[in-house]
């Protein structure tokens, strides 16, 4: 990696054998169609051509069968139950790296010396404090709130305080800045929606401690006399933060994708990856699946209720927690998280019936032929909202703890989209079903 006052990107192209074209007839006319290989060895048929060649389009809805570009951060195999980021298992992670070690990782695509980790630590944790004036807009907005309203809301309105770093073709150093000014204020602005919601005033960020530790201080401030955050609170979160950083294209980071792709600001992108990451289906997962283990708990713990329900298409309820696009065997960070949330409990002493819930209703699912058909097993988010609860998080934060963990993920993917040459609007295709042309009816004729 080069540094010469920014960091400039090294992608790395592994040559790959060349395959056999695939053949493909529409309507009596045969063509080929190029087919990529990833170093991975996963294929993928290249269709940009088909429409010029043949005038139909492929449909794929919910994209579960489109690879929308390449990318070198994370490859994950839903299959095998595996996750790494720039080829780096995230169990190692997990174990070892620290979070601004991992999303310099992510975003450079290499792990940073010992040296280029302090300097973007410093640097970073220099930053962490907001704009002179944007704390009073906290005070502005309505107490019912929900954080991810207000994290999204804020992203949006720091962008004003950076008129520079919204340039539509920015220069390599603004994308660095832009990336360090989002990471460095994230954790406050998070802190600060939190205390501000609940009518308490700020703890404002500290350059001394980890970017971890510092998070869990402006949420908290000193607890029980100590000055700094309990070190098992800050490595449970370490954890979190880092199986959550990124997850390749789902729905919030394709979101990312696609916004920043109308050279929209880092900051547009980012907020609407707050927003896509907010729906229940997606980040606000952790959160739901607290709120039904507590609805479990309170009705007595009959899981025959529950699981008939989320099995029953009418119900409209699913076993939150449950299920993934990709993952079809298991979910790695769930394996690593639950084996975390056991440790977390027993280190603080903490005796959740909730947890106890989540096991046997993980059991009792996974002796069920519907999620065993279907291949549902628990995913990240059954076990992340047990830890969290037990690091004192309230459960409406939960999902703002998750996008803490994705913005290293969202700022890569954004910043590897503007920096490859296959940069170009997103803007898929549809197959029109609706009415063919119709006359207007004046109002007077319609009844
Ligand atoms: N509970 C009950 N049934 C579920 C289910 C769940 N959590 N997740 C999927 N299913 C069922 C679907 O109803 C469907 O059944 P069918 O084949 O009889 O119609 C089948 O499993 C496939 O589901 P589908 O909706 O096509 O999967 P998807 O890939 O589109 O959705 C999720 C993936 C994650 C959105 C989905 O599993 C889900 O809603 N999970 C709960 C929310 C959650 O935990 N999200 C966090 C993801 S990290």
């Amino acid at each position: 990696m080069k540094q010469s006052g920014t960091i400039i990107p090294e992608v790395t192209q592994v040559k790959q054998p060349a395959l056999e074209p695939a053949k493909l007839s529409v309507g009596g006319k045969a063509i080929d169609l190029q087919v990529t290989i990833g170093t991975e060895q996963e294929k993928a048929i290249d269709i940009t051509r088909l429409r010029d060649s043949t005038g139909a389009i492929t449909l794929d809805p919910g994209l579960g069968n489109t690879g929308s570009c390449t990318s070198s951060i994370t490859f994950l195999d839903g299959e095998r139950g595996i996750l790494r980021y720039r080829g780096i298992p995230i169990e190692q992670l997990a174990e070892s790296a620290t979070y601004l070690e991992t999303s310099y990782l992510l975003i450079y695509g290499v792990l940073p010396t010992r040296r280029q980790l302090e300097q973007f630590t410093t640097t970073l944790m220099g930053r962490t404090a907001l704009p002179q004036g944007m704390e009073r807009f906290f005070d502005l907005l309505p107490k019912t709130a929900h954080p991810m309203a207000v994290l999204s809301s804020m992203v949006q309105l720091l962008s004003g305080y950076y008129p520079e770093l919204t340039n539509p073709n920015p220069t390599a150093q603004q994308i660095d800045e832009v990336i360090l000014t989002l990471l460095a204020t994230f954790p406050t602005l998070a802190a600060y929606g939190y205390r501000k919601g609940r009518g308490e005033p700020v703890v404002p960020p500290r350059k001394d401690l980890t970017y971890t530790s510092n998070y869990l201080y402006m949420m908290f401030g000193p607890q029980g006399g100590k000055p700094n955050p309990d070190e098992v609170l800050v490595q449970a979160l370490r954890q979190i933060l880092i199986l959550h950083a990124d997850h390749e294209q789902n729905c919030s980071t394709s979101t990312v994708r696609l916004v920043g792709s109308s050279r929209a600001s880092a900051f547009a992108a980012i907020s609407a990856g707050i927003g896509a990451l907010w729906g229940p289906l997606h980040g606000g997962a952790n959160q739901a699946v607290i709120e039904m283990l507590e609805e479990i708990h309170r009705s007595g713990a009959d899981f025959s209720k529950v699981l008939a329900k989320a099995k029953d298409k009418n119900s409209g309820f699913r076993l939150m927690g449950f299920g993934h696009r990709v993952y079809k065997n298991f979910d790695p960070r769930s394996r690593i998280l639950k084996a975390a949330c056991d440790k977390v409990l027993v280190r603080l002493g903490i005796q959740d019936p909730l947890l106890d819930l989540a096991k046997q209703l993980e059991e009792a699912a996974l002796k069920d032929d519907y999620f065993l058909s279907r291949k549902l097993y628990p995913n990240v988010d059954f076990y992340s909202g047990i830890i969290l609860r037990a690091l004192g998080i309230p459960t409406e934060q939960f999902t703002v703890i998750f996008a803490l963990g994705r913005l290293a993920g969202w700022l890569a993917h954004w910043r590897e989209m503007l920096l490859s040459p296959e940069f170009r609007i997103g803007r898929p295709r549809q197959i029109y079903v609706g009415p063919t042309e119709q006359k207007y009816i004046p109002i007077s004729q319609r009844d």
